[in-house]
């Protein structure tokens, strides 16, 4: 695809294999890599998997599905499409809005982890973390985060890379590098798997993961898991609607979605079964937080042979899927400037990158020069993740869900997702605007409640 233009000529995703490809491009990256393994570990493991399926599959997959189907029916950025499809003043445009707010509250956090990313591809070039010694994993990551130069210039070169990146055009960044090296993240996951389930206490780590205990199971727990559904197929903030925007008439959106959804897990589970049997067999703490994979994956590569490069390679595929994942997020507010405001492509991406370097840092120096600022009891790291990943997308799922549920109907719902006016199957299309209807809004909007302990 070509840069588009702010004049309404859209080019769509060149092949079916490029829709896949860059959705699931924007769907797999650190959630996967990190933000998976982090709160499974911190929330009590199999009971928060086991809610964080059932959240991707009664909302995460409908939800994305109207998603998509929002996006490719009116074509343009999320507010302007928003604005198109609904009854004439009525303001489900703020869902737009909202999530511009999401993409940079989450960039702000996100954009922080994909330099630790980076800084670990150096690190673990340089051989000085390959040991199972949690001494020193620990002090490294420690090193990394409390230093407030290191922590700020490793996002300045992050924010650079994907601003050179987005300047080339979406289908030339994202398919390209998307297509050629995710299967190769997926094999060293595959391998990583094979390593940490030969380790002594595997079997404590699996039974972590899949043998669930439910005295560990609240709300609030509850309500991360919901986020992490979200927040992990990007939806609820405009994201998939944008991608949507590309998709062409002919392209399966029900399917694609499925695929994404099937696929994405199928790379947190890996992602799962890598880390927790290590943690338990090097006496790791599960509920680490943020630093639980930076300090276990080293020790995992360090009990094979090459471990040196692997773990190198390892955090070069991880950055590549990161980078996807930051370009979608950043297609959001680049693409709303663009065309709602009338800025260049170049301008809209230089003013998105300038507005995060000053809200990002605010993450990066949160384990410095920031650490003891804290707001409602969180550090800014954490509460720029809790507001939009447990606030502002669900709540943007229980609008995209009743936009198609109620606004839309099952007849436009149904014509939005068929291909070039044909519905593929109409009995699972009723079953989603069923769970579109009825059940995802009220899904959410339940554990929303009860997780922020309004009743
Ligand atoms: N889904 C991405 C991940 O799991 O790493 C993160 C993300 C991308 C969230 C895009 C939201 C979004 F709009």
């Amino acid at each position: 695809m070509s840069e588009h233009t702010h004049h309404g000529k859209r080019d769509g995703f060149s092949s079916a294999f490029g829709v896949l490809a860059a959705t699931l491009g924007s769907a797999v990256g650190l959630g996967n890599i990190w933000k998976f393994p982090t709160l499974t570990g911190a929330n009590g493991g199999a009971s928060f998997l086991l809610v964080y399926l059932m959240a991707t599959l009664l909302v995460g997959l409908p939800v994305m599905i109207a998603e998509i189907s929002m996006g490719r029916k009116a074509k343009a950025n999320p507010v302007s499409a928003l604005i198109a499809l609904a009854p004439a003043r009525q303001p489900w445009w703020l869902i737009g809005a909202a999530g511009m707010l999401a993409s940079f509250l989450i960039l702000s956090f996100y954009s922080e982890v994909v330099a630790w990313v980076f800084a670990y591809v150096l690190k673990a070039l340089s051989g000085s973390i390959l040991t199972s010694d949690r001494t020193v994993t620990e002090a490294a990551f420690g090193a990394l985060i409390s230093d407030p130069v290191q922590s700020l210039v490793w996002q300045w070169v992050v924010l650079a890379f994907m601003g050179g990146i987005l300047l080339m055009g979406v289908a030339k960044g994202i398919e390209a590098l998307t297509k050629k090296l995710m299967p190769l993240l997926f094999l060293l996951l595959v391998l990583l798997c094979a390593v940490s389930l030969s380790l002594d206490k595997a079997a404590d780590g699996l039974a972590f993961l899949f043998n669930p205990d439910f005295s560990k199971l609240t709300a609030g727990v509850a309500l991360t898991a919901l986020g992490l559904a979200f927040f992990k197929l990007s939806i609820g903030m405009g994201t998939m609607m944008t991608y949507g925007s590309y998709f062409r008439d002919d392209q399966d959106i029900p399917g694609t979605a499925f695929r994404v959804m099937c696929a994405d897990l199928c790379v947190s589970m890996l992602a799962g079964i890598a880390i927790f049997p290590a943690v338990f067999t090097f006496g790791f703490e599960p509920a680490a937080g943020p630093a639980l994979v930076f300090i276990t994956i080293p020790a995992v590569f360090s009990q094979i042979p090459m471990g040196q490069v692997l773990m190198t390679v390892f955090f070069v595929l991880t950055a590549i899927a990161a980078t996807g994942a930051t370009l979608s997020l950043m297609e959001v507010p680049v693409l709303i400037l663009q065309e709602r405001f009338a800025l260049s492509r170049r301008k809209a991406t230089a003013l998105t990158l300038a507005l995060l370097a000053v809200s990002g840092s605010l993450c990066a120096l949160t384990n410095s020069t920031l650490s003891g600022f804290k707001l409602f009891g969180l550090n800014l790291f954490d509460l720029f993740d809790f507001v939009s990943s447990n606030l502002i997308l669900p709540a943007g799922g229980i609008f995209i869900a009743l936009f198609a549920g109620w606004v839309w109907g099952f007849d436009r719902f149904s014509q939005a997702l068929s291909n070039d006016g044909q519905l593929r199957n109409g009995a699972l299309a009723r079953v989603v605007f069923f769970l579109l209807r009825y059940v995802s809004p009220l899904l959410i909007l339940i554990v929303m409640l009860k997780g922020l302990k309004v009743f």
